[in-house]
């Protein structure tokens, strides 16, 4: 039979390059496009000398042209952290905008089936806690994170509509905090600033008064969600991340600890729209795709720590 072939945008990202060596090991075929504006060729180049492996550089907001057939389509391509979106807002917009638009005409001229990644910030600073996938969001789209949020709240809605007017099977996830090797040390997410920090013998930096939640999810935990739900025949949304929750002061503690450091905790101004918490409620990944996540944050962390240990100069 002939492989699955697939489509990866933001192949050389965090995610993105997790996914290629998923579908690799599932025994696909696998294309990863990306525009390295934030990703690395060092997350991919363990698959270059693959002959299942290809790479193009390109950005997804241009016209995407990929030869052959298509099965599947991930569309990972984004800025993701508040720091990388901040710099490049316009970029942000367009790729969920415009690169949606075209990798949603490339799902329906190769008869593909497309999943998007998108994100707990369609939530908002959420009025509802947890999230489930029904609850519509507190955003604000003139403020700084409106256009990351904004950009994705346009990518579901015009996922939505290739599906229901064009019959494209597409599949849309909604990603909580997820970590793991191959994050950047200076994304500005709080889970790499602490670790970097630690290592690095500083203080830790808090915004608020750390008081506010967090919740993360272990990299393998979400990407075996992911996969359930593109083999699922579910179009509407659905949250995977990890409920276990924590706020921002117990989580430095605890970065503290792991790390045998010394450093203190110091407090700086909260961000605009920084939002007081995060959880999702996961009750439609359970039932509808039997995923629930397997790691503990002490047993993500492990690897997560040793993978930035030699990133920390
Ligand atoms: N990591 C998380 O916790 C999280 C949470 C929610 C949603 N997401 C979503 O998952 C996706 C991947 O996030 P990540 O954490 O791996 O971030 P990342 O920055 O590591 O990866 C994004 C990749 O997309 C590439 N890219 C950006 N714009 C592009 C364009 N126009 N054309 C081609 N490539 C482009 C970047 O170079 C990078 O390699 C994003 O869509 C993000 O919004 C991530």
């Amino acid at each position: 039979m002939a492989k699955k072939r697939v489509l990866i945008t933001g192949g050389a990202g965090f995610l993105g390059s997790h996914l290629c060596d998923r579908f690799l090991k599932e025994g696909c075929h696998v294309i990863a496009m990306d525009n390295l504006i934030t990703g690395s060729l060092d997350n991919i180049q363990h698959l270059f000398h693959r002959e299942d492996f290809e790479f193009y550089n390109h950005d997804v907001s241009k016209f995407v042209h990929v030869p052959g057939d298509l099965d599947y389509i991930m569309h990972f391509a984004s800025p993701a952290s508040p720091i990388d979106y901040l710099k490049m807002p316009i970029q942000t917009l367009k790729v969920g905008s415009l690169g949606t638009h075209n990798l949603l005409g490339l799902a329906k001229a190769k008869g593909a089936r497309m999943l998007i990644a998108s994100t707990s910030e369609v939530y908002g600073d959420p009025l509802v806690h947890p999230q489930t996938e029904d609850y519509w969001g507190n955003v604000n789209p003139v403020g700084p994170r409106g256009v990351y949020d904004e950009a994705k709240r346009f990518q579901e809605a015009m996922t939505m509509g290739y599906h229901t007017f064009h019959g494209v099977e597409t599949r849309i996830v909604r990603i909580f905090n997820t970590y793991g090797p191959r994050m950047r040390l200076d994304d500005g997410r709080v889970l790499p600033a602490f670790i970097g920090q630690a290592l690095r013998g500083e203080d830790l930096t808090a915004f608020g008064d750390g008081s506010q939640t967090r919740s993360f999810c272990y990299v393998d935990d979400l990407v075996e969600g992911i996969y359930r739900l593109l083999l699922s025949d579910c179009a509407d949304p659905v949250n995977i991340g990890n409920p276990d929750e924590i706020t921002i002061n117990q989580f430095a503690e605890e970065i503290l600890k792991l790390t045998g450091s010394k450093s203190k905790i110091i407090y700086k101004p909260l961000p605009t729209d920084d939002p007081k918490q995060r959880q999702p409620n996961i009750t439609k990944a359970k039932e509808l795709l039997g995923w629930s996540p397997q790691f503990s944050r002490s047993e993500g962390l492990k690897p997560t720590l040793e993978y930035f240990k030699d990133k920390v100069k």
